[in-house]
């Protein structure tokens, strides 16, 4: 593992550079001392990662996990998208919120939300926009207003947050999780795409060897994401109920029945009707990587945060990263990932 860099060490980006997402300034005072107490390493793209409860955060985002911990209370009917950030979030948010909004939007190919709205901008990620403070100020917000929930409408929630770092109203409610993993080894050629895709033109892109370095030490945004996976992976075979564990290859090979059993899992099952009608079928067309990286909000729109909606979509494919690994980065990823998961029955 690399060094510790010093508390004092200014930030590489001249403030007037720095778009919102890398703002990273200034901590709330309420979480000030607790931040700074924390293990620190150079960041991928912001300029320092955190170690909390066992996982990485940016100084931005460990102050929005901080607060869902305060803050946050889950409902019973709550439904939560859990990944590692390049999991596949964009499209999972696209499938499950169009599954569980098809009464309301039954035309996919007209007035869907999902055709002039970003997947991120419709199901936001807790810590990363509805709980973050910004700009020293940290304002709860009233998510009652925000999503106006009752029995027959859920909230369709998501976040990074590892298990371990949950809120207990998430834990012990009846809401359900889905969570998706994804081969680390994708993950991480998607990861060191998108943050130098978002570093600003003036800083250095970071290389692939430093990148990969990182990763393996478990050193990344929410890493290390096979101890990120496993937590879930454990939860998911001890209360299969509470937790629906999806892996993206496996999405990919068969997504006709996988997203029948999602939407079983969340209690709304497809009729023999509705499939017969080519329900399913239409949503997963609606969702698939060339409809939704095509429309105009995803070419050009941008996220409240400031990243671009098409930073999102890169290639969409599974095992991209023979493309990019050398045959010891990949002996080396490989060894890690087997003697992580040994015994677990988990498989990437
Ligand atoms: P690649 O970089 O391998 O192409 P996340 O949404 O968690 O940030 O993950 C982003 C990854 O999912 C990127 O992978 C992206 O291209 C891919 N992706 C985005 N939208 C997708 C879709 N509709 N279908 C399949 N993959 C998608």
């Amino acid at each position: 593992m690399s060094a510790i860099i010093s508390k004092d060490e200014p930030s590489p980006l001249p403030s007037h550079l720095i778009p919102c997402y890398l703002q990273e300034n200034d901590i709330v005072p309420e979480f000030k001392n607790m931040v700074l107490s924390l293990p620190r390493e150079k960041g991928w793209l912001a300029s320092y990662l955190h170690l909390y409860q066992g996982f990485w955060h940016s100084t931005r985002q460990i102050q929005g996990v901080l607060s869902i911990q305060k803050h946050f209370k889950s409902l019973d009917n709550d439904i939560l998208l859990v990944t590692t950030p390049k999991s596949g979030t964009t499209w999972l948010k696209a499938i499950i919120f169009s599954l569980v909004n098809r009464s309301v939007f039954p035309d996919t190919k007209h007035n869907h939300p999902l055709l002039t709205t970003n997947p991120h901008t419709l199901v936001p990620i807790l810590e990363l926009s509805l709980y973050m403070p910004s700009k020293s100020k940290h304002v709860i917000p009233d998510l009652s207003s925000i999503f106006k929930a009752s029995v027959d409408s859920p909230r369709f929630l998501s976040t990074h947050l590892p298990y371990v770092s949950l809120p207990d109203s998430v834990k012990n409610s009846p809401c359900k999780l889905v969570y998706l993993c994804r081969n680390p080894k994708d993950v991480f050629v998607s990861l060191w795409h998108f943050t130098n895709r978002l570093k600003p033109e003036s800083c250095a892109q970071n290389t692939i060897e430093e990148s990969f370095e990182k990763f393996c030490e478990g050193v990344s945004s929410y890493g290390p994401v096979w101890d990120h996976s496993l937590g879930y992976w454990k939860v998911s075979s001890e209360r299969p109920e509470k937790v629906l564990f999806l892996n993206y290859d496996d999405m990919r090979k068969e997504p006709f029945s996988h997203v029948k059993k999602l939407a079983e899992f969340l209690g709304f099952p497809f009729s023999t009707e509705e499939e017969n009608n080519g329900d399913v079928t239409r949503i997963l067309e609606l969702c698939t990587f060339d409809n939704l990286s095509n429309l105009e909000v995803n070419r050009t729109g941008k996220l409240s945060s400031g990243e671009e909606n098409k930073a999102f979509f890169r290639r969409g494919e599974v095992g991209d990263w023979v493309n990019y690994l050398t045959p010891e980065m990949t002996k080396k990823i490989d060894s890690i990932v087997e003697q992580k998961l040994h015994g677990s029955g988990l498989k990437f």
